[in-house]
């Protein structure tokens, strides 16, 4: 059997073609959006991702202010850069690149961020507006994932899906959106981790098995039930190489399953500007 291949890049094509009218009808109200983004130091990796990001929202329309502080910067340079985009008029949603030296706390610095501009919806009060089903930044890997099921009509409602991992960027929330109350979730979900040490007597159960623990190749073909819808969003980098937590194998034996590259990592981003348009049209009094 021969798996399915669901793409995360017509998703977010998707995505972000349905934010153009918006965005426009965002400038002719006056209110041009702007995603702020915040670097500390001189790593070159996050120096590319915030470049890209820069470029993906001037192609969209979006300004794009942006802070670079040096590799030697403190606690409270951090906290004032996120000060000044909280106060900012021009912005409307922010994004600090994630590592930061290791002279910063960066979670500790992140509380300091206004919510309603927490463009990856990671804040402790859009974890709980989340958990309680109130409107706001919805953590975006979990947000394009759900956007992913949705566009391959992956049966999830009334589903058993798995999420392997309760990570707090992963795991945890997406655990909480795919249980929400619509007909794109409203599943039956089961989250394991290292505390069920026979988590796979779980994922051999599951419609749907979401990968999310950072554990190279930790999913295998014998924790899977054939036809199995299968996401690869748990990886981890070594150097430029990326392993994710789903053994190649487990393409056949899955129905439907991510690509190794090129899956959930679009549709992240495209949920990051999906954000941004929100945390905007809130802020100028055009949220639906
Ligand atoms: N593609 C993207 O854009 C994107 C975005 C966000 C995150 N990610 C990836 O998603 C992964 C999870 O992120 P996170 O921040 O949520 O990670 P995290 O906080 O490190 O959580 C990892 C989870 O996996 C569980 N786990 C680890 N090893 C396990 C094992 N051997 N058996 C069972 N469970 C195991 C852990 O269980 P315990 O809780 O019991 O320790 C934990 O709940 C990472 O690889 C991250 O890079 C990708």
């Amino acid at each position: 059997m021969s798996a399915r291949i669901m793409s995360g890049r017509p998703v977010a094509d998707a995505v972000l073609s349905g934010l153009g009218p918006r965005i426009q009808a965002l400038v002719d109200a006056g209110h041009r959006p702007g995603l702020g983004t915040i670097l500390v130091g001189d790593d070159e990796a996050s120096a590319g991702y915030i470049r890209m990001k820069m470029d993906k929202a001037t192609e969209l329309g979006l300004t794009s202010p942006h802070i670079h502080l040096p590799q030697d910067a403190t606690q409270e340079d951090l906290v004032a850069a996120i000060g000044e985009m909280n106060d900012a008029d021009d912005v409307d949603a922010v994004l600090v690149q994630h590592p930061a030296p290791p002279q910063i706390d960066f979670d500790a610095a992140m509380v300091t961020l206004d919510p309603d501009k927490d463009v990856d919806g990671l804040h402790p009060t859009n974890m709980g507006r989340l958990a309680l089903g109130m409107p706001g930044p919805v953590p975006c890997t979990p947000a394009g994932i759900e956007a992913l099921l949705a566009h391959y009509e992956v049966p999830v409602a009334g589903h058993e899906v798995c999420v392997l991992g309760r990570g707090t960027t992963l795991g945890r929330p997406l655990a909480l959106l795919l249980s929400q109350k619509r007909p794109t979730a409203n599943a039956a979900v089961t989250v394991v981790h290292t505390g069920v040490p026979d988590w796979p007597e779980y994922t051999r159960r599951a419609d749907v098995v979401i990968a999310a623990a950072g554990v190279p190749g930790i999913l295998k073909p014998e924790h899977l039930t054939p036809g199995v819808t299968v996401v690869g969003g748990g990886v981890r980098y070594e150097g430029k190489k990326l392993l994710p937590d789903v053994d190649e194998s487990c393409e056949r034996v899955a129905g439907a399953i991510t690509p190794r590259v090129g899956g959930v990592g679009p549709t992240t981003i495209a949920m990051l500007f999906k954000n941004a348009v929100e945390c905007a049209e809130r802020r100028a009094g055009l949220a639906a």
